[in-house]
């Protein structure tokens, strides 16, 4: 009894030993990572942590791990975390320190890309906070004094905060790497010869902060001794031993071939760029034009949840990696053709061989022979053996389950009595147009506006008045450096409209390079536009409201990029064919809104207007509101169908800026979609002429299960008794197995390694660990047809197929069905069948 009690006491122990505390030393030689004297294969997926919630974090990297990564990976956002020089901000969806823990806590490695330079389409630069814009004398990423002072302190600042908490694996830690600049080789070039010795110096100084782990630097072929590198990196391509390319389906992004000519000097394989996205809170989003979701059509969705099949095929291509581990590790590959597009990859040591047998031909597929063996390999895959003879995955054939996910509408539920007797349950404030703040300023002549803001707000207006002895028709010329303007002519909106007020940016969106480039250089392509306007005789007051959708976050000098009308602003009148050049005028401006010095995000203070009809398709207005949440605990977003343009807040945090009139080109997407062949980013495109995102994400936490606020600004006009909520579920699980399929080796079977081959067999499996298969709701063995959600009988069906599954599933939270005529029958003898099932889980 007593013996019994030590040994629990033991393995408990172990376990959270084993879990929390990391092997010591990390080291890396021309191959790969070693850790503790052995190389690794590692697989590594980012999930950025403001981007979800600390309340989210555990799940997502729970999540994370159980689709088979090692590392979980992270950028550092220097602007969230000193938004004020010399003020930190380490709270909530900042607290990197608690992030890293919860990751340890999982028993997954860190590797922390410091940067401070990130990408990822975060605010200016992906991080970089404005103030540093100010400092006299500063040039960004280059061999500047001021700059890597700068640089300095704050990498010093987080390499201090985690050594504080042991966090690195020198110390027992989960972080095994850390990362200074980022993707700098792809821009320095821009730079000139400060570029090499900014480098050098970035090298030295991040080794000089002795963190006992190595440091890495991505995109930088020339990364100084003793930073390690190599020319694909660990954000951008994939270090794998054969050329690799895979279906996009799968991955929703480009993966960089890897063959011998590009031997990456370690093996951490990222299992994608982002392995959970998120969400772009607040003003966070980078620019110009990305809204909030960043999503990334990753293996955990915006919401956390996992989405199939991506996620469980990755799952299972991480195992069969895995499986080759000691292989890949040990040698070279040896590559051969075995014909036209067809190519083996052969790791061979004393104790170890696999093989990656890869067909590259985008359409023909392919039976080849290898080792006397013969293998058959769809267009456009790559098999894996990881002993040289049995095939535990093939990249084209997916035997994870797929999952319907839906969204369920639920009105927006006012509190009873929250806004007096209105009925709408709605109030509002009108939003002053033009000068009505104290700290306005005059000035002569256009300011720029990123140097005017400090991007404190997105707006700032700029006002004139001009008098004039008869009233005129006239065209307002203005030209602006973006990134989106209205103008107001004696306080009425003038133009240039909801459709203009875009222009030119919807063809960004057509992702016309020359127009892209130019837009983020955000230099000589000035915006131009032409209002037509009707002026009085008298005092005329024009307001042009300038706003920034996020500053420019990537590229070479991108801080340098400014917005807002620098001008000229010309008045073109109509009938005596004069023009008034307004440019060098005395302007009146005033950074941000009234109603954002008055706390709109609390939805406390300000004269909320309750009693008259509420306004709708008003532009520049406060809306107000108290709610009920859905209930449940389902993933919860806000449709904003309805609405026009603006920013959001919930119980005073800003779940950021919405924009669901902002619609996609109606060109370019097709009905069929082959994503076998080389990637391009126009391929299978979808949701053309449709808004780019209606739903936005509000974190569960943010919400009470009642007297919960909602506060809207909008800008060009909407109706805010439109929107509803949307909770996301899933519907239904699916799996569809061919009879067909080749034998293989079972990837989830202990015997994996010893090579024993399975049958085919269908796996069902519910998406959440306190879930049940709870119905079938379709079984079919025969020639079953559809895709999940809409499965049909074929015309040869097994009257058995339906009790089979239901026995053998329904109660468990997976169950695996053996594809055999002994267990359904054979319905259609010689005739390949086949097994469908959708289920639902509870
Ligand atoms: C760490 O590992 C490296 C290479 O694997 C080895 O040379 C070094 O001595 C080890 N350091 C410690 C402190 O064990
Ligand atoms: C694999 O993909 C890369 C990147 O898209 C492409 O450059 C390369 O040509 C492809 N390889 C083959 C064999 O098609
Ligand atoms: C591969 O071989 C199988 C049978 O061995 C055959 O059914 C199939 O058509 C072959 N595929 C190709 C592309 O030759
Ligand atoms: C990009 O768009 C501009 C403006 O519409 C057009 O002049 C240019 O030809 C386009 N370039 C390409 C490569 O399509
Ligand atoms: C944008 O700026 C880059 C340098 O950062 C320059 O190489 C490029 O030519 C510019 N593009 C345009 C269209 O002006
Ligand atoms: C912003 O101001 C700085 C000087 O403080 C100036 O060098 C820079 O050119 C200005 N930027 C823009 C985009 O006008
Ligand atoms: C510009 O206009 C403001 C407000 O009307 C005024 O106070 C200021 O003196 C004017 N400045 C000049 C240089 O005229
Ligand atoms: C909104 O107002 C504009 C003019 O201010 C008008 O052209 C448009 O038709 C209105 N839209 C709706 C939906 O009422
Ligand atoms: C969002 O609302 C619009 C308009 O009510 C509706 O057509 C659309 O289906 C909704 N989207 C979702 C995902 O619920
Ligand atoms: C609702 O929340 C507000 C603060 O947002 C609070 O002042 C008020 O007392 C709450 N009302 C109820 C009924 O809980
Ligand atoms: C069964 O359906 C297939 C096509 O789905 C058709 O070709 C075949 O003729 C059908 N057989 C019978 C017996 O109806």
């Amino acid at each position: 009894m007593k013996v019994a009690k030590i040994l629990l006491v033991l393995i408990w122990f172990f376990c959270i030993y084993v879990s929390t505390s990391f092997s010591a030393n990390v080291t890396y030689d021309h191959r790969a990572l070693v850790i503790d004297g052995k190389r690794r294969v590692l697989v590594s997926g980012s999930i950025h942590y403001p981007r979800s919630t600390p309340e989210m974090w555990p799940d997502i990297i729970q999540k994370s791990k159980d689709g088979g990564l090692d590392v979980i990976e992270t950028y550092v956002f220097w602007n969230l975390h000193e938004p004020v020089q010399g003020q930190y901000n380490f709270e909530g969806r900042a607290d990197l320190v608690k992030f890293v823990k919860t990751v340890a806590a999982a028993g997954l490695y860190v590797h922390l890309r410091i940067g401070p330079y990130a990408c990822a389409e975060w605010n200016y630069g992906s991080g970089f906070p404005l103030w540093l814009h100010f400092i006299p004398g500063i040039q960004f990423r280059t061999d500047n004094k001021p700059f890597e002072a700068e640089m300095q302190r704050f990498t010093a600042k987080i390499v201090d905060m985690m050594k504080q908490e042991n966090l690195y694996a020198s110390q027992g830690g989960p972080i095994i790497l850390s990362q200074v600049e980022n993707e700098y080789g792809n821009i320095d070039a821009a730079y000139g010869s400060a570029a090499k010795s900014y480098i050098k110096w970035a090298a030295s100084m991040a080794t000089s902060l002795d963190t006992g782990v190595p440091w890495v630097m991505c995109q930088q072929e020339d990364a100084p001794d003793p930073i390690t590198s190599g020319r694909s990196c660990f954000c951008c391509g994939t270090l794998l031993p054969a050329r690799w390319n895979f279906s996009e389906l799968l991955y929703g992004f480009k993966l960089f071939k890897i063959g011998k000519e590009l031997m990456p000097q370690l093996f951490l394989l990222p299992a994608r760029k982002q392995y959970h996205g998120g969400t772009n809170f607040g003003r966070s989003a980078g620019g110009p034009f990305i809204s909030t979701s960043y999503d990334y059509d990753a293996p955990i969705d915006e919401y956390g949840t996992i989405r199939q099949p991506k996620w469980g095929h990755l799952k299972d291509l991480h195992k069969a990696i895995k499986l080759c581990e000691e292989a890949l590790t040990a040698t070279d590959p040896t590559i051969t053709s075995l014909g036209p597009n067809i190519e083996a990859a052969v790791y061979k040591t004393g104790s170890a061989c696999a093989v990656f047998l890869a067909n590259n031909d985008g359409t023909s597929d392919a039976n080849v022979t290898f080792n006397g063996n013969s293998y058959d390999l769809p267009a456009w895959s790559v098999s894996i053996l990881p002993d040289c003879r049995n095939v535990v995955l093939n990249t084209a054939k997916i035997s994870s389950v797929s999952t319907i996910s839906s969204f369920t509408t639920e009105s927006l539920k006012e509190e009873i009595g929250s806004s007096d007797d209105s009925c709408s349950g709605w109030s509002w404030i009108s939003e002053p147009v033009g000068i009505s703040k104290a700290d306005s300023f005059s000035k002569i002549g256009l300011v720029e506006q990123v140097n005017t803001t400090g991007d404190r707000s997105d707006y700032l207006w700029y006002s004139i008045s001009i008098d004039l002895d008869a009233g005129t028709q006239a065209v307002l010329h203005i030209e602006s450096l973006g990134h989106a303007l209205h103008a107001f002519i004696n306080g009425k909106l003038a133009g240039p409209g909801k459709e203009a007020f875009l222009s030119p940016y919807p063809t960004l969106l057509k992702l016309n390079a020359t127009l892209l480039e130019n837009a983020a250089n955000g230099t000589g392509n000035n915006v131009k536009v032409d209002i037509p306007v009707t002026l009085v005789a008298g005092k005329n007051t024009i307001d042009l409201l300038s706003l920034t959708v996020g500053l420019k976050n990537y590229g070479a000098f991108f801080d340098t990029a400014g917005a807002g009308i620098t001008g000229p602003v010309i008045l073109k009148s109509l009938t005596d064919g004069n023009s008034l050049d307004l440019s060098s005028q005395n302007w009146t401006y005033q950074i941000g809104l009234k109603g954002e010095d008055l706390g709109p995000s609390s939805g406390s203070s300000g004269q909320w207007n309750s009693q008259s009809t509420l306004p709708t398709n008003q532009t520049l207005i406060w809306y107000k509101t108290n709610f009920v949440a859905p209930s449940g605990s389902d993933p919860v977003a806000i449709n904003m169908t309805g609405m026009g343009k603006g920013e959001a807040w919930v119980n005073g945090q800003s779940i950021g800026r919405y924009w669901p009139t902002y619609a996609s080109p109606s060109d370019g997407c097709t009905d069929s979609c082959n994503y076998r062949g080389a990637y391009q980013a126009s391929k299978c495109l979808k949701n053309c002429g449709k808004p780019s995102q209606t739903l936005y994400h509000v974190p569960r936490s943010w919400l009470q299960p009642e007297n919960n606020t909602l506060v809207l600004f909008e800008e060009i006009g909407g109706n805010p008794e439109q929107i509803t909520f949307a909770t996301k579920q899933i519907a239904s699980v699916c799996s569809h197995v061919s009879e067909s399929h080749p034998p293989h080796v079972d990837l989830w079977n202990s015997d994996a390694e010893s090579g024993r081959t399975v049958g085919p067999v269908l796996l069902l499996e519910c998406p959440y660990p306190n879930q049940v298969i709870s119905s079938i709701k379709f079984a079919s063995f025969g020639t079953p047809h559809g895709t999940c959600g809409n499965f049909k009988h074929g015309n040869c069906s097994s009257n058995k197929a339906l009790s089979v599954v239901q026995k053998g599933c329904i109660g468990s939270s997976s169950c695996r069905i053996e594809l055999s005529i002994n267990t359904f029958g054979d319905p259609c003898e010689g005739i390949a069948k086949s097994l469908a099932v959708e289920a639902s889980c509870a």
